[in-house]
């Protein structure tokens, strides 16, 4: 992910990347992957999109363990031309979107400790990797996300990054998809984390709403608990076909003069699948207020 204010630290080559250091991983860092990599392999079968599981393939190296990028972006290269590039952490807005635009997608190296193991704030390996590899291998979501990144360098010069990060958060990270009668995951945020893959599909708390590119980038999101709002797509091609087609010039003027929505706002207008009873945001809320 991005933030504008960070200097480039040393080490780093100009594009943010730094090597990957497989070799200094140890074995109880090995182990964490593939512990929470059975894991989610375990439970998601019947909760995820069949193109992340069908992408799932690129991530079942000759070796157990933490991927090696190299061994990973040769496969990934082959499938849809994408390669995964290490970083120190969060990089600044402009350089994440020109590895997008140049279909390369910028993860983490570092993974979680034992302690972190359901809970971590900065996107650690299994995050980045596990969570976003998979549909990178889906040609259609693979144009999605360069589409972004391309849409993203051009919205720097309109000042209007806080709505398009809305539009990555509440599909890239937080997605659900509509497939026959059932919802199912495909956000990388929801596929990575144990506990939010039960919550975002079987939960009464948040709401489910159909997808609309306009009021995603009016809603306001949370970072610090599952969401109290998921938007469900119809198709990733559809999905595709609005980023690229629509004219975002126009737009973020326009949205500027919208008011925003909050995180568990439901309108008139909304597509409902789950009108949300927010328990689960109230009973946080109520617990931090008596802390
Ligand atoms: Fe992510």
């Amino acid at each position: 992910m991005a933030d504008a204010s960070l200097q480039r630290p040393e080490g780093t080559a100009e594009d943010w990347t730094i090597p990957q250091d497989w070799d200094r991983y140890s074995p109880a860092e090995h182990a964490m992957w593939d512990h929470l990599f059975e894991r989610q392999a375990g439970m998601l079968p019947a909760r995820v999109v069949p193109e992340f599981m069908e992408g799932l393939k690129v991530l079942r190296m000759t070796r157990p363990g933490i991927p090696h990028f190299d061994e990973l972006s040769e496969r990934l290269m082959k499938a849809t031309g994408w390669q995964v590039v290490a970083v120190p952490g969060l990089v600044p807005e402009s350089v994440f979107f020109d590895h997008l635009a140049n279909r390369r997608f910028v993860a983490g190296r570092f993974i979680r400790t034992p302690e972190q193991r359901d809970y971590l704030q900065e996107p650690d390996i299994f995050h980045d990797v596990f969570g976003h590899v998979p549909l990178l291998a889906n040609p259609v979501f693979a144009d999605y996300m360069q589409a972004y990144g391309k849409g993203g360098l051009r919205a720097h010069g309109f000042g209007s990054l806080d709505s398009l990060a809305r539009l990555y958060w509440y599909t890239v990270e937080f997605g659900l998809i509509r497939q026959g009668d059932a919802l199912k995951l495909y956000g990388a945020g929801i596929v990575s984390s144990y506990g939010e893959s039960i919550f975002a599909l079987d939960d009464p708390s948040p709401n489910r709403l159909g997808f609309d590119l306009e009021r995603v980038m009016r809603t306001h999101y949370r970072i610090d608990d599952y969401q109290q709002t998921y938007f469900v797509i119809d198709s990733f091609e559809d999905l595709l076909r609005q980023t690229v087609e629509t004219d975002f010039a126009p737009l973020y003027p326009r949205l500027r003069n919208e008011p925003e929505l909050a995180t568990d706002a439901v309108l008139p207008s909304d597509r409902v699948y789950t009108h949300g009873t927010q328990a689960h945001a109230r009973a946080k809320s109520a617990r931090s207020a008596s802390r």
